[in-house]
């Protein structure tokens, strides 16, 4: 039965997912892992559109890990390429919807031509204040936090900030993106119960929620079923109700 978004009362502002299962669907398809990249990447242009439909701001997507860098040299460079040839053919769907890309991660660890391909689109997009799109790449969340805590410690040092201040809200302002609010939601494909070094700090109280779905069969009708799992969360925050 296809979900009727008109019915959901708390939709999240934010949305994070951890795109997984391309590697076993292309496997049980008979294909190469790279042509279930490609076909996951069609999994990301559905529900992109469907997160602008039901009014979600913040939509971000765990496209490559730190760690994703130990894959064979050809995995690494067929999603480099791909990221490439997807936003040359999504391009068009950030402006129809007035989506504005981002990226979080250590971007000056990627080629030189992705980087010059998602800077394009990061500028041509920058205006757009509905819908933001975020794309972690080459992200670990240890990693932003040691950044954070090197970055308040140098500010301490330099005497610009008193040690003795230094709360949530601090590190929190120096996390990559300090901007954006936490996301309500995080979404797992593939069925995997973990979190693979995705934004630790952020989902501290966020709901999760788990498919068996590999991610190139995760479409917009999975998306809004999600939406629904999550509308009909009781969110305690450690209180009691
Ligand atoms: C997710 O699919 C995509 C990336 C991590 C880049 P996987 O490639 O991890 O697929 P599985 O987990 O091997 O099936
Ligand atoms: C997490 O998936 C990273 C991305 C989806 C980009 P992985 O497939 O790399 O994670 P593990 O290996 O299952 O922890
Ligand atoms: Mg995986």
């Amino acid at each position: 039965m296809s979900v009727d978004l008109q019915n959901l009362e708390n939709i999240p502002r934010h949305v994070a997912l951890i795109m997984d299962g391309n590697g076993r669907w292309a496997q049980e398809h008979g294909l190469s892992r790279i042509e279930g990249h490609k076909e996951g990447a069609q999994s990301v242009r559905s529900v992109l559109r469907a997160a602008a439909r039901a009014g979600i701001e913040y939509l971000t997507v765990y496209a490559f890990s730190t760690e994703n860098w130990k894959r064979p040299p050809q995995e690494v460079d067929g999603l480099m390429k791909l990221l490439i040839n997807s936003l040359n053919s999504y391009e068009q769907e950030l402006h129809d919807n007035k989506i504005r890309l981002r990226v979080m991660g250590q971007f000056e660890r990627l080629p030189l031509p992705v980087r010059m391909r998602l800077q394009k689109t990061i500028d041509a997009t920058a205006d757009y204040t509905d819908h933001t799109f975020i794309v972690a790449l080459s992200y670990g969340s240890r990693t932003e936090i040691a950044d954070a805590a090197r970055r308040i410690a140098e500010k301490a040092k330099a005497g610009k900030l008193d040690p003795k201040k230094i709360d949530e809200q601090t590190v929190a302002d120096h996390l990559y993106l300090p901007d954006v609010p936490d996301p309500e939601l995080m979404i797992r494909t593939s069925g995997e119960l973990r979190l693979s070094n995705f934004l630790l700090w952020q989902l501290s109280y966020s709901e999760f929620y788990i498919t068996e779905t590999y991610w190139p069969d995760f479409r917009e009708e999975h998306f809004f079923k999600a939406l629904e799992a999550y509308n009909a969360r009781d969110r305690r925050y450690g209180g009691v109700r």
